[in-house]
This record gives C-alpha cells, structure tokens and sequence, in this order.
C-alpha cells in the first residue's frame, strides 16, 4: 500500500515537496488576493529531471501548502522552463479587460528544427481566475533573440521610476535586460556581468529588486540575484550569487570591485532562489526560497516517490557590513507556529573531556545556540543519530571559518561528491557566535550571526529520534544559551484524521 506523504522516508516535514516526482526550480513566485502562488520546475513523468512543466502550490501563510494541477504544460514551443509571474494591476497588457489578473514569463526551451540547435525564447501566459487556470498567449514567443543559446528565466519586475515593466534574463554569461509597457514587446536596454562576479558555471535564475539599508535612513540599494550552473571543475557544484549595485531601469551597476564574488548561501544545497513578487507594502517583506539541491547529484538523492524540496522561505535584508552593503537573510516568523515544546539552557561549559547532550529529542527541530570561544579551538554541534551518523555544524576560530560536515551524516554514497566537509568565513560578533538552526529529516539550515552567513545542506539520515551534542576542541567554550524547540509537522492535521 502507499503510505500517506508525511509517513515517506527523508520527506521533509516543514520544508515544501511536490506530492509525487520530481521538482527543481521555483517559479513564478507572485502573491495576490491573499495567496503566495509556488510554480517550480516539474517532471510529472517520473523522480528525474524530464520534459518540464511548472507545478503549482499555493500557501496562505508560506507554510502550509495546498497542491494544485500542474499549471502549464510543455507545447508546440518547447519545455516549460523558468521563469516569474506579476500581477498585472492596471491591465497594461489589455488581458483582463480592465482589471486585474496573474501574468507568468517563461523560457519556451526546444529544439530549432532548422538548424538542430537548442532553441531558447521567452514566453507569457496569463490567468482569469487567481491562477486556477493558465491561457497561453496566442503571439507567444514574445522575445527571440536568434544568437544567443543560453537565454532564460525571465525575471519581470515594475519599475515605477521609467513606468515599464523590466525583464531580466540570464544569458550565458552574463545578464540582459529589456523593458515593455505591455508585458508583450520588449526592447534591448542594456546588459550586465560579463567580467563581473563568479563564472564558475553557466549564469541563470536571475532576479533584481531594490532594500533599504538597515540602519542607514533612506538609503536604498539594488540587489540582482544569479544563480550559476554545475561545472565538473568547482566541487561545490551549483551555487547562488549576488551584486549589490544601482538600476537605473536600464542596466545594473556593481557597487563592489568586478572581481568580488558575494554567495547569498555557502551551503551545497541552496539553487535557483527568487523572491516572491507583489508582497503588500504594509508587509513590506522581500522573501526568497530555494531550490534545496544541486545539480550535481540531485538526480540521484535517495527519495523514492518524489524529488528534492525547497528551503524555508527567507526574509532578505542590506546591511551596512565593514566591507560594504551586504545581504542577510532571516527565517520567515511564520515558522514560529510551528513550535511545540521548547528546551533551554544557559551557562553551559563544554570541554573536549566534557561534552553536554540534549538527551533525545526529536527530529523536527529550530536550535538556537549562542557561545563564546574560550581558549577552545573548535566548538560545534553535532547532530546524532540512533545508527551513530553524525552531522557537524562548528566555527574553527582560528581560521575563523562556519563549516558543516556531512561526511557521516547518513546516506552519502549515492554520488561520491556528496559526503563533504565545506566552510563559510564568519567573524566572531561582540566574541560571540550564534548559530539559528532549523533541522528537518533531511536537511539542514544554518543561519549565523543574525543571517550574516547563512549555509544549507541536505542530509539522509537514518529515520527516528536524534540526539544533540556540544562539543569543544583543544580548551573550553561557554555556551550562554541553548534553545531547542521542537517543531510540529505541517501535514499534523492530517496525521490527526488518519488516526
Ligand atoms: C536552473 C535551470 C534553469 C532552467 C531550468 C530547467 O536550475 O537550469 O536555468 O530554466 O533549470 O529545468
């Protein structure tokens, strides 16, 4: 018999999950008329990547999903492939007879049957009823540009200074943008990166918005988000990055030197995230997900009936850092009712002879841990399981690095680059480091110092109670505090039913 989704080994149980095969990107993140929409890449055919479609979830408060019919299907132009959705608020594009409605972009992704090559054009679709239904439009592509191949993920924003929708495109190795009155034409403005940033990988996903600088009145600053492709060269495999600079509704501008690379998460497993779009004002928030996964092995992660999750959603923030105006990001408070029970201790002293244990706990947990070094080296948290898998979350100060190791956390040996150990630069705040954790059956997310460094990584560990332990190296630490909150399961109402 098939056991109902929460009972599914690894499913995670606060994190987003297609209900069956396989998922990659979000997509098309818009809220309107009271609901978060989630499109995401998706293979209805099978748990590998395949002919894509776009998925559709919808949240009213971005943790509690109801799943929807896929909303847009693969057609005469190709594969589904990336891309964003805006509300069209004052009919600019005359597809909803004066009101307003959803209108998603997309990479209609095929092959040229002239030339043989891989085809890759932008596309829009449009919905009359809060996205219940999809109505492709009938001139699609709207936007073909014959010499380039690498060409997708439409990012659509309003740019309220020009009055004209702004499109950004991920092109190779660099980003384009185009601007339109009417969501349908689109005009060349201007491009951005080539000698910018990281090229590690292929550049895609990309997305543009604009934040206030925390504690800086007034000051605001553009972001543009880009993601960049697996290469068999760089083992971190698929990563996300990020400029800070100026849009001046044309083209981008860095603010930092071109050969500063800025990672929104130095995690394995953060891909392809975006913000959602239309967020009310009086919210005010810019909040991101992720793809939790990377290319390079997320065809062969060991679920059975579906395929990769997405991250919590984060709330993305500027802040003036002694290096620049850099990114943070926090978990969405949203989160907070999902606590149950909590556990808390202070003052703890921890020795390389004298560890200290939580005793058992449960899986689904937010751990918020704050320490302060002492004469020890190396002071962490490990994460243990009742088969002696263990995962390392720890700062090593004297190379003043954030680091998770994966090497025995579980199931690793489904591809030989995913058992790791890998590190994030992180400096000690006041003497302090506080880590913000939040541990679902197979992943890990690790916000540091206030969302500072943020690193994410999937872990398969055996099912069933874990176990916390603290831990110092060479001298002692202080933990000052230790939060555990046990975290209840989204699909809780269910379990309730079926009982
Ligand atoms: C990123 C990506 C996008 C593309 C999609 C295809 O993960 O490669 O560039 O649109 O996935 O599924």
């Amino acid at each position: 018999m098939k056991s109902a989704i929460y009972e599914e080994k690894f499913r995670p149980q606060f994190h987003f999950t297609p209900e069956a095969n396989w998922m990659n990107d979000p997509n098309g993140m818009v809220y309107y008329e009271g609901e978060y929409h989630l499109f995401y890449q998706y293979h209805p055919g099978g748990t590998t990547w395949g002919p894509m479609h776009w998925g559709h979830a919808i949240s009213k408060d971005l943790i509690h999903w109801e799943h929807l019919p896929a909303a847009l299907e693969p057609d005469e132009h190709g594969f589904i492939f990336s891309g964003s959705a805006v509300v069209d608020w004052k009919d600019s594009s005359g597809l909803f007879t004066g009101g307003s409605g959803l209108v998603a972009l997309f990479t209609h992704h095929d092959t040229n049957p002239e030339t043989q090559e891989v085809r890759q054009r932008q596309s829009i679709a449009y919905s009359l009823d809060k996205g219940r239904n999809w109505i492709k439009y009938e001139g699609n592509p709207v936007l073909i540009e014959k010499q380039i191949i690498d060409f997708r993920d439409p990012k659509v924003i309003w740019h309220e200074e020009s009055q004209r929708w702004v499109m950004v495109l991920a092109a190779g190795d660099h980003a384009r943008f185009y601007n339109s009155p009417d969501l349908k034409s689109w005009s060349f403005t201007g491009e951005f990166g080539l000698s910018d940033g990281s090229h590690d990988g292929v550049w895609e996903c990309p997305d543009l918005f604009e934040l206030s600088v925390e504690g800086a009145p007034g000051r605001k600053q553009w972001v543009l988000i880009i993601s960049i492709g697996d290469h068999p060269d760089h083992p971190e495999g698929s990563r996300t990055q990020y400029f800070v600079g100026d849009f001046d509704g044309r083209t981008f501008t860095n603010s930092n030197s071109p050969e500063t690379v800025l990672w929104v998460d130095h995690g394995r497993d953060n891909y392809a995230g975006v913000t959602w779009s239309d967020i009310p004002e009086e919210d005010g928030r810019r909040i991101f997900l992720g793809w939790m996964s990377n290319w390079k092995y997320a065809n062969f992660t060991p679920t059975v009936t579906w395929r990769s999750a997405m991250t919590i959603p984060r709330v993305l923030s500027l802040i003036n850092h002694e290096e620049g105006v850099r990114l943070v990001q926090r978990p969405i408070d949203e989160l907070q009712h999902l606590r149950l029970s909590k556990q808390y201790w202070e003052e703890l002293h921890v020795a390389p002879e004298k560890p200290f244990s939580s005793g058992k706990v449960g899986e689904l947990l937010e751990v918020r841990l704050e320490f302060e070094m002492d004469d020890a080296k190396l002071v962490g948290l490990k994460l243990k399981s009742s088969m002696g898998e263990e995962t390392l979350v720890g700062y090593d100060v004297r190379a003043s690095l954030l680091f998770i190791d994966r090497l025995a956390s579980g199931q690793v040996d489904f591809h030989q680059q995913f058992a790791c150990r890998h590190e994030a630069p992180l400096q000690l705040d006041n003497g302090r480091v506080s880590l913000h954790l939040f541990l679902d059956n197979s992943s890990v997310e690790v916000f540091a110092n206030d969302g500072k460094v943020v690193m994410t990584d999937l872990i398969f560990p055996a099912s069933g109670g874990k176990e916390l332990e603290l831990f110092a190296e060479a001298g002692t630490a202080k933990i000052v505090s230790l939060t555990i909150d046990h975290l209840n399961s989204i699909y809780s109402n269910l379990k309730s039913k079926s009982l």
